[in-house]
Order: structure tokens, then sequence, then C-alpha cells
């Protein structure tokens, strides 16, 4: 049985590229759909995708066991919106590690990395079956909309500077300032 415990979150860089196209390649073909929000996703689409991961720009923690291999990864792709950045969160955890809270702490690390850089958003996507996904979003304070066979997620952040969120439009709804 493992412990969850034994698992460190360690930011990563470039010279982590090949433990991670490791990680994401051990995905079942299932797995990958769910993480990629796409069909068939071979593995030269995974080792594309590595390859053009913006380290040192993008938030790219990894899950590391007691062998220095990744069995999770959380990839938080930074992009700006009305020249405030949010970030999109995208989660995996290896197989045989699921349920034992790991997701968990991924989502964790990337909201602190997006607090701490005051951006306005954390913001993330999956299939509306996804129960395990919806519930790391859920317990992230994020808030969940149905469209159609998919739940976005979504969690405005407060300004370092001490400004709360805003109110707009007729629906009252909470928006993000910038
Ligand atoms: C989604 C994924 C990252 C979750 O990782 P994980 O390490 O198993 O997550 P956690 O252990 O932190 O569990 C998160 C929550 O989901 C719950 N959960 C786990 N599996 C579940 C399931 N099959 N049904 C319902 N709830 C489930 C857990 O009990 C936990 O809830 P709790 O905090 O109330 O106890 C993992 O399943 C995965 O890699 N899936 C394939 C890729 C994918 O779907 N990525 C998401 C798209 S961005």
């Amino acid at each position: 049985m493992s412990n969850a415990c034994a698992f460190a979150i360690q930011a990563l860089d470039a010279f982590d590229a090949p433990r991670i196209a490791a990680h994401l390649l051990r995905l079942a073909p299932e797995d990958r759909s769910a993480r990629f929000a796409a069909g068939l996703v071979t593995d030269t689409t995974i080792c594309r995708y590595v390859g053009s991961m913006r380290f040192g720009h993008d938030a790219l923690f990894g899950l590391v066991d007691a062998n220095a291999q990744v069995v999770g990864l959380a990839h938080g792709c930074v992009f700006e919106v009305q020249g405030r950045s949010r970030i999109e969160a995208a989660f995996s955890v290896d197989d045989g590690l699921r349920g034992l809270g790991l997701g968990t702490r991924l989502m964790r690390a990337l909201d602190a990395f997006a607090s701490v850089r005051d951006m306005a958003a954390v913001v993330g996507l999956c299939a509306s079956r996804n129960l395990a996904m919806r519930r790391i979003f859920e317990r992230a304070g994020m808030q969940l909309t149905r469209a159609d066979d998919e739940v976005h997620a979504m969690r405005c952040l407060q300004p370092l500077t001490g400004h709360g969120p805003v109110l707009s439009g007729r629906s009252g709804k909470l928006a993000c300032r910038g």
C-alpha cells in the first residue's frame, strides 16, 4: 500500500522532460483522452506536447517517488485576459496511485503558484463523468458550470492589493478583476 506522504511535489524544468513524458506515456488510452480532452492521444502527440512545454513560464509540478520517477503531473497553462494572468489547470496521476489525495495535493500546488503571482483566476475543464477531477475542483473552491458533457471550473483569486472580487452584469455573478 502506497503512502501519499512518500511522494514529493517538485517544480519541474526542461531537464525533467524525459520523466514527464514517461509518466504521460504510461497513461491508458481512456486516461489520455480525459487528460487531453481529446479522442485518440498517441505517443507521438504526447512527445510533441512535452516538447512544447513552456518551462519557466507555465506552472509545472511533478509528484516524484523515492526512485525520482514522476508519478503525477500538474500543468498550469498561463494565459492573459485583459492584462492579468490566469492559469488553466490539468492533472494526471499514475493509475496505481489514485485515490490517495495526490491529485488534490497537485491542485494545491497550482493554487499556491497562482496566488503568489497575483493571478486573476484558476480555471479548469474536465468531462462531466470525471468525478475525481470534479471533486478536486470543488474542494479547491472552484465554481463548476456544466456545458453538455463537459464541466468548466473557475475560481477568482483575491488581488494581493487587498481589493475583493467584483460583481458584474445584470446577473450579478461573480467576475474576476482584470
Ligand atoms: C483525475 C486524477 C488526476 C485524480 O487524481 P487522484 O490522485 O486520484 O485524486 P485524489 O486522490 O486527490 O481524489 C480526489 C477526490 O476524488 C474522489 N475520487 C477519486 N476517484 C473517484 C471516483 N472514481 N469517483 C468519485 N470520486 C472519486 C476522491 O475520493 C477525492 O475526494 P475527497 O477529497 O472528497 O476524498 C486521476 O484520476 C487521473 O490522473 N485521471 C486521468 C487523467 C484525468 O482525468 N485528468 C483530469 C483532466 S484535467
